[in-house]
């Protein structure tokens, strides 16, 4: 794909990875965009690049607008090497000497990456780096992703370049909102819940100072997926409900089984959810990707767990799925557990352990059932499943 002009002057030439499927254990169905862009003005600056592997696809973008040499500045909005991998390349091919602006972390991550002394300027919020006809202000945003990370604003356009912050892993020939309409924004949640639901509270604290700045958003050109130009308010307000994760009447019954008897106490809750009017969610971690999971996890009021006792442990998925979630600390959630087991049976003991150190509001002791549920088993399930409804918020 061509680079593409975005605005007067201003080119997209990130890259396309239509074949990716896993982002650090995130589920990447529809492939993902590293985004890098182009300001031609007196001083030709480029913003941020691209995983390594594709460094000269982004050279050779760049190259369809300019000789690569006439680039006078870099900037460097986030260190992680899906955005910095291509720096060595590209630092060697336009002089090693050029000056490359990123935050103070910036210079200090960048540095532990890359063995190479480059022209490192490193900024702080409020900082101006005039390009010619036009001025860019940084703006540092801690922890939206890295402690690195910043955004980028270019005062005459409008337009913030927001690194992983309004980002989505979509990959399309399409680059703005407009072009791809609503289907966009779940994959915006999912890229949310899975990559800075842990940096909610930082998030909103940097909202309430960019509302104070006042600046007004033609364009946000994150670091992944789509340009938001139609309403790019939209996004924003969407980010400001997300952080919230206010809690709906909705419960995930989230499990794995042995020989199905864990399978069909979770059908049995679930059953007892949906009879007392809870939206429920059975999903077997057996089918269900983790990262979709936590994308559910975001609206939900309860999560429920239910593991068969494996080996004295939790099933091996199970497991997987507590230390993911526990990693992206939800908040403000019931939780609750439930098994099988044959002879010993710890595993609601282990998953209670770890409902609490999440913060959960554990409000039972959890259903554990020896071998096969009978008919009072099922009973017990389903008084777990009342209990959890009339704690959930009302429809
Ligand atoms: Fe897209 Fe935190 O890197």
């Amino acid at each position: 794909m061509k680079a593409v002009e975005i605005a007067d002057g201003i080119y997209w030439v990130g890259v396309i990875d239509w074949n990716i499927r896993d982002f650090h254990g995130y589920s990447t169905y529809q492939g993902t965009t590293y985004n890098a862009f182009l300001i031609m003005d007196d001083k030709i600056t480029l913003i941020d690049t691209v995983k390594k592997e594709f460094a000269e696809e982004l050279i050779a973008k760049i190259s369809q607008i300019v000789d690569p040499k006439k680039i006078e500045y870099v900037i460097s909005n986030h260190t992680e090497m899906d955005h910095s991998g291509s720096l060595p390349r590209l630092m060697h091919k336009i002089g090693e000497d050029k000056p490359l602006y990123c935050s103070k972390m910036g210079h200090k991550n960048l540095s532990r990456h890359f063995s190479q002394k480059w022209n490192y300027h490193p900024v702080e919020t409020g900082d101006k780096l005039n390009i010619g006809k036009r001025t860019l202000t940084f703006l540092e945003t801690r922890m939206i992703h890295w402690p690195d990370s910043m955004f980028t604003y270019l005062n005459e356009d409008k337009i913030l370049f927001s690194s992983d912050g309004f980002g989505q892993h979509y990959a399309s020939m399409e680059r703005f909102d407009d072009e791809v309409g609503d289907e966009i924004m779940p994959h915006a949640l999912k890229y949310f819940a899975n990559i800075l639901m842990l940096y909610s509270s930082h998030i909103l604290k940097l909202m309430d100072k960019v509302m104070q700045m006042a600046l007004p958003f033609d364009m946000i050109c994150p670091d992944h997926g789509i340009i938001w130009r139609k309403d790019p308010s939209k996004i924003i307000s969407s980010y400001l409900d997300w952080c919230h994760q206010n809690p709906k009447r909705k419960a995930l019954v989230v499990y794995d089984t042995m020989w199905h008897s864990t399978e069909t106490m979770a059908e049995a809750i679930a059953e007892g959810l949906a009879g007392e009017g809870v939206d429920v969610k059975p999903l077997s971690l057996r089918h269900c990707h983790r990262s979709d999971i936590m994308t559910e996890v975001m609206d939900a009021g309860a999560v429920i767990i239910g593991s068969p006792t494996l080996n004295n442990g939790l099933f091996p998925t199970v497991a997987d799925f507590l230390t993911y979630m526990k990693g992206l600390r939800p908040k403000g959630k019931i939780g609750a557990a439930f098994g099988s087991y044959g002879w010993s049976g710890e595993s609601v003991k282990l998953i209670n352990k770890e409902l609490e150190a999440m913060r959960f509001q554990v409000i039972d002791p959890g259903v554990r059932i020896q071998y096969v549920p009978d008919e009072k088993g099922f009973e017990a399930c389903r008084e777990l499943a009342r209990k959890i409804a009339r704690a959930l918020p009302p429809a």
